[in-house]
């Protein structure tokens, strides 16, 4: 274990605050995970009554992610990976779709929710030949999870940089743009962008019931429209289809989700290189 992967699970005990709904928490509830408490579980079902989407979208985009890990481990040479907001450990997790291809493929897990801390010895279970590491750290300090993933990943290769399923949960007021840039600025040419977002733009008023329910219980997200998804990939090189939903993006036959509708995937997604 690195010396960064001690320093994850050697912690003191932290307060899960169990008594508010995580996102993180929410999100294994909606894909059938165990690792989640009464009120996660009453915010996802109050979701799922006000907006459709809320069943599928978690599924779709997380089918997604084993699509984008495949496509960059296999067609594009990547070995390297840095996962911001992980989330709880799903199988098949990132290195393992990765090292699945390639077993020295090193991954760096980030969140900032003390409960994925809690279980990131499952996500530490790399290929003695790869490495897997995991920070506990916040994508608003963007300078900070640069320097610590320096200890595992070489910056002067190619990194494959991953943010699925959590600029939604950054608000306009913490400038994801901003922080986006500031993390591809950190990686060399030929590294690569692979980042999904919800949308509003199929159901308007069942995502703002959503935003409203998390607002209401002291956590930000906010879903945006296609053309604010298309600019976080701004000055990158968009791999065929560019920014489309997500159950549409390079579809293979272990795809839980190609035959849902559009609105019930609400989660846009795509892969882009650093030139
Ligand atoms: C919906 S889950 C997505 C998990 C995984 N990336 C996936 O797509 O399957 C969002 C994750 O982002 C994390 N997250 C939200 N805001 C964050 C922040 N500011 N810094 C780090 N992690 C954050 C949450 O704790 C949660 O684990």
């Amino acid at each position: 274990m690195t010396e960064a992967a001690s320093r994850a699970t050697d912690r003191a005990p932290v307060d899960l605050r169990t008594d508010v709904p995580h996102p993180a928490r929410v999100y294994d509830y909606l894909l059938g995970g165990k690792d989640n408490f009464p009120a996660d579980r009453t915010a996802a079902e109050h979701g799922r009554s006000s907006n459709p989407a809320s069943d599928v979208a978690p599924g779709a985009n997380r089918d997604w992610l084993r699509r984008a890990v495949t496509y960059l481990t296999a067609e594009q040479g990547i070995r390297q990976f840095l996962d911001i907001g992980t989330g709880l450990p799903t199988a098949p997790n990132v290195h393992e779709v990765a090292q699945g291809i390639d077993p020295g493929a090193r991954v760096v897990y980030t969140d900032h929710d003390p409960i994925v801390l809690a279980h990131a010895r499952a996500l530490l279970a790399s290929n003695p030949s790869g490495v897997t590491d995991y920070l506990d750290a916040d994508l608003r300090d963007p300078e900070r999870i640069i320097e610590a993933a320096k200890r595992t990943l070489d910056f002067d290769q190619p990194v494959a940089l991953l943010l699925v399923a959590i600029l939604h949960f950054i608000g306009d007021a913490d400038e994801p743009h901003r922080i986006v840039g500031q993390l591809l600025d950190a990686l060399p040419s030929g590294s690569y962008l692979a980042l999904s977002h919800l949308t509003g733009d199929f159901l308007p008023e069942q995502w703002k019931k959503v935003e409203e329910i998390y607002a209401a219980r002291g956590v930000t997200m906010q879903v945006r429209p296609k053309p604010v998804i298309e600019s976080f990939f701004d000055g990158l090189e968009l791999v065929d289809p560019g920014v489309t939903l997500v159950h549409r993006w390079h579809p293979d036959d272990q795809d839980r989700f190609a035959d849902r509708s559009d609105e019930l995937v609400s989660v846009y997604g795509a892969v882009a290189r650093k030139p």
